[in-house]
């Protein structure tokens, strides 16, 4: 059996502020429309800001996506002013968070340990933690893309085989992220490599690692056609139904 046929394929879109009430309902009346011949292959998913889950639940609960937060809080509830819970979430019908998105690390001061805890709170609730992990430009350009991974992971893997088994890696290099510039598939198949052996060495060989960074349409087939890639995490391309749909057909 081919090791990865068992992953099934994870095509998210990343919406980050963007949208509004108009734009949104128009756009997921499109993804609605053309994401229905796709499921059987390709789970769909689209993280929303905030405000929009109730929308993006009302009119998503009859289809084959589903839905998710870009960020969610460690703590469980209390006076933490602007954060969002894990059970706020699920009140929302969130299957999926992203947590560590390197925006949030940058502009957030998100530490490796702040992400796992938050990784920690959405599994607790039920809701699957997608863990963004990445290099910068001049962290590759020192040949230290594994190691920053490693140390990335680091928390993550900590909280144990059997909270691993239940999470979603993200890999995205920071210099590919809204820059036009795509890792090679080859770049990216050898960190998912190291990235899977560390997950292999916890069991957790149908964890599904997904590639983020400029991925589009006319780029997800060569990318999903390495072996350790499962899907994709879509920034700006997932704002255009026809290209987020395209990806997810690739
Ligand atoms: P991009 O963003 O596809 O616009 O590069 C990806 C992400 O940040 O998740």
């Amino acid at each position: 059996m081919n090791t990865a046929s068992f992953r099934k394929r994870l095509v998210m879109g990343n919406w980050k502020m963007n949208g509004g009430l108009e734009a949104n309902a128009k756009l997921m009346a499109d993804l609605h429309a053309g994401a229905g011949i796709l499921a059987d292959h390709c789970t769909l998913a689209v993280c929303a800001p905030f405000p929009y889950l109730a929308q993006v639940q009302s009119q998503l609960q009859n289809s084959v996506i589903s839905w998710g937060a870009q960020d969610i809080s460690a703590h469980k509830a209390g006076a933490y002013t602007g954060e969002v819970s894990a059970a706020m979430l699920v009140d929302f019908g969130c299957s999926w968070a992203l947590v560590g998105h390197s925006e949030r690390r940058a502009m957030h001061g998100e530490t490796d340990d702040v992400v796992a805890a938050k990784a920690r709170a959405a599994l607790d609730a039920g809701i699957t933690p997608v863990v963004c992990v990445g290099e910068t430009l001049a962290e590759q350009e020192a040949g230290q893309t594994l190691a920053v991974i490693q140390r990335q992971l680091g928390p993550v893997l900590a909280l144990g085989k059997e909270a691993v088994s239940k999470i979603v890696v993200a890999y995205e290099p920071v210099w590919a992220i809204g820059t036009g510039r795509t890792a090679t598939p080859a770049q990216a198949q050898e960190v998912h490599a190291a990235i899977r052996a560390s997950l292999t060495s916890l069991d957790a060989h149908h964890v599904r690692v997904l590639y983020g960074g400029s991925v589009k349409a006319d780029n997800a087939a060569s990318l999903f056609a390495m072996p350790d890639i499962d899907g994709a995490l879509v920034g700006g391309a997932s704002l255009v139904a026809d290209e987020f749909l395209r990806i997810a057909a690739a």
